[in-house]
């Protein structure tokens, strides 16, 4: 199965794509957690990505369309795909068709995560991350069940992304708008597109999402 989830900054795209990988074996790809690591090796793309994702902007096409052919490569045939914060423009989305069928994989669902985005601030602001392993927490909405240590691998490092303050998710949330949001009725005209209401608890949403991978 290859899946796309698609919402706006904070929607909760990476916390439910950890979930299917820890539930279903799915393979998550997560251009926004390539383009860290990239950043963080200081290879050319990540030199050339780094202004860019700091001010809350788009990485070029080009770059993000080859990074996801890179990992479906290094997949096995009957992995299935969680495409996660990818595609965000109309141009991405037609790559992805072109990526797809050269490697004989089809699309089963785009799951959008409808969100209010006056609380994707109050998220995005809350979010932290295991620095060892990457699980994902929130001040708030999902704290570790031991204080400052991590629920799965035990680090007691933790980590805030450089684009996560109000005035850079203002400008997320503008492009997201302008640019990821158009290409819904890209897929809406192949009946792709399930609707999943994001505002539920993290434990309702995955649930949502069980329902539609199920066919119920
Ligand atoms: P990316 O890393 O993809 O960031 P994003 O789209 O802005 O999305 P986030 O990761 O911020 O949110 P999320 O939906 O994953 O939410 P999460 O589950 O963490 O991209 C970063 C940058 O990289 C971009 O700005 C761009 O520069 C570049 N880039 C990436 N892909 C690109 C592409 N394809 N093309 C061009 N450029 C690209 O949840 C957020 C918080 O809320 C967490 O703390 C979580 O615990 C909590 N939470 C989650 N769900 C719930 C819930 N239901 N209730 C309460 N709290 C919840
Ligand atoms: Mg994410």
């Amino acid at each position: 199965m290859n899946i796309i989830l698609l919402g706006p900054p904070g929607a909760g795209k990476g916390t439910q794509a950890s979930r299917l990988v820890a539930d279903h074996g799915m393979v998550q790809l997560s251009t926004g957690d390539m383009l860290r690591a990239a950043v963080k090796a200081g290879t050319p793309i990540g030199l050339q990505a780094k202004a860019v994702m700091d001010a809350g902007q788009l990485v070029s096409d080009e770059i993000v369309s080859g990074l996801i052919g890179e990992k479906l490569d290094s997949m096995k045939p009957d992995e299935g795909a969680i495409f996660d914060g990818y595609p965000r423009t109309a141009a991405q989305a037609e790559s992805l068709d072109g990526i797809l069928a050269s490697r004989g994989r089809t699309l089963d669902h785009v799951i959008e995560l409808e969100v209010n985005e006056d609380a994707l601030v109050d998220r995005i602001t809350g979010r932290f991350s295991c620095a060892k392993c990457g699980e994902g927490y929130h001040d708030r909405y999902k704290l570790p069940k031991v204080a400052g240590v991590c629920d799965v691998c035990g680090s007691t490092e933790f980590k805030r992304r450089p684009d996560d303050n109000e005035e850079t998710v203002r400008t997320r949330m503008a492009e997201y708008r302008a640019k990821t949001a158009p290409i819904l009725p890209i897929y809406e005209a192949r009946g792709l597109v399930k609707r999943v209401d994001g505002m539920a608890d993290i434990e309702q949403v995955s649930a949502q999402i069980e329902a539609i991978l199920s066919g119920k």
